[in-house]
């Protein structure tokens, strides 16, 4: 008999292919959505092991109906979609997929910087509502990076690579971290402030922190009133992180410059006021989404899948 392997969504297919040499017992749902929980109920419940996304939320009932499950390989850096101390408790070990998008999502963090920075949303607006009538020497002012402070919340992987980017646009970085990260201060020459003196001080704010319950709001209103009315903030972390209505009423009032969104507080629900926002730049979480990142996430879930399944250490097991 072989071993089950469900997969929660069609992924990469080099992935796939992986883990059908290997003599799994492959299913995936296929169609484009997420998929209904009666469905992955059904299909979850006899599988050894799950390959899942982070549209799929395994909290403490779903991990309940895993009868053999040994390992749930998330396609994701990020594994706040899953109760990963339950899951502990249950003997199942839960893997994420770091490094492999790093770049791409460090890549996004900086494209949003530029262009809430430089007001391309409202430029491209312009163009497509055939309102541009020519050059105007008052149009569309922006900021330039040069010179400016960037605050990184988060000096892990993404921040370090996001704040390597914003280095090479000659900003000044400064980082919050529960801890100092020498690395991180040798490679961007930051220096680690308090939450409350970086939020103070910087141009931009960019996020880069996991979602727990010590990260939940960590950006609330009376954090946002320290920042400068010029300032620029972009998540491409998780929405849940900055209390999103406060933000929203910020924004609304130019208490700060813009904000750049990957990522939103009720995904996929966006709030219908941030529609009529002129000052932000929304994106559809896309963080992640360049073909390698996305093969290479895809390959290495597969990658802990095997590994697990055939007894040896998984490569990127999460802390349970
Ligand atoms: C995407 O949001 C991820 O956590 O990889």
């Amino acid at each position: 008999m072989f071993m089950k392997v469900f997969i929660t969504r069609e992924i990469a297919g080099v992935a796939i292919e992986y883990l059908k040499k290997k003599k799994y017992d492959v299913s995936v749902y296929s169609e484009d959505k997420p998929i209904p929980r009666k469905e992955l109920i059904k299909n979850i419940k006899d599988a050894d092991a799950v390959v899942s996304l982070i549209t799929e939320k395994f909290d403490r009932e779903l991990i309940d109906q895993l009868k053999k499950c040994k390992v749930i390989a998330n396609v994701a850096v990020g594994y706040d979609n899953i109760d990963v101390e339950y899951a502990g408790k249950k003997n199942i070990i839960i893997t994420n997929t770091p490094d492999v998008l790093t770049d791409s999502t460090a890549d996004l963090a900086m494209a949003l910087t530029l262009a809430c920075a430089r007001r391309l949303g409202e430029g491209e607006e312009l163009i497509r509502s055939k309102k541009f009538k020519g050059w105007k020497p008052k149009l569309l002012l922006g900021v330039e990076l040069k010179n400016k402070v960037f605050g990184i919340l988060g000096a892990g992987r993404i921040g370090t690579a996001t704040a390597l980017r914003a280095k090479a646009f000659r900003t000044r970085i400064v980082y919050f971290s529960k801890s100092k990260n020498h690395e991180f201060e040798k490679k961007t020459e930051a220096k680690r402030l308090t939450l409350d003196a970086l939020l103070k001080v910087s141009d931009f704010v960019s996020i880069h922190l996991p979602l727990n319950k010590g990260t939940f709001h960590l950006l609330n209103k009376e954090k946002l009133k320290l920042l400068k009315k010029s300032c620029i903030i972009i998540n491409t972390a998780r929405g849940e992180i900055i209390d999103e209505k406060e933000l929203i009423t910020f924004l609304k009032k130019n208490k700060i410059f813009s904000s750049g969104f990957d990522v939103y507080e009720n995904e996929p629900k966006i709030n219908p006021e941030l529609l009529k926002l002129k000052n932000v730049v929304l994106l559809p979480h896309i963080g992640s989404a360049t073909e390698d990142a996305r093969n290479n996430m895809a390959f290495l879930a597969a990658k802990n899948v095997d590994a697990v399944l055939s007894g040896k250490k998984p490569l990127t097991p999460v802390k349970q």
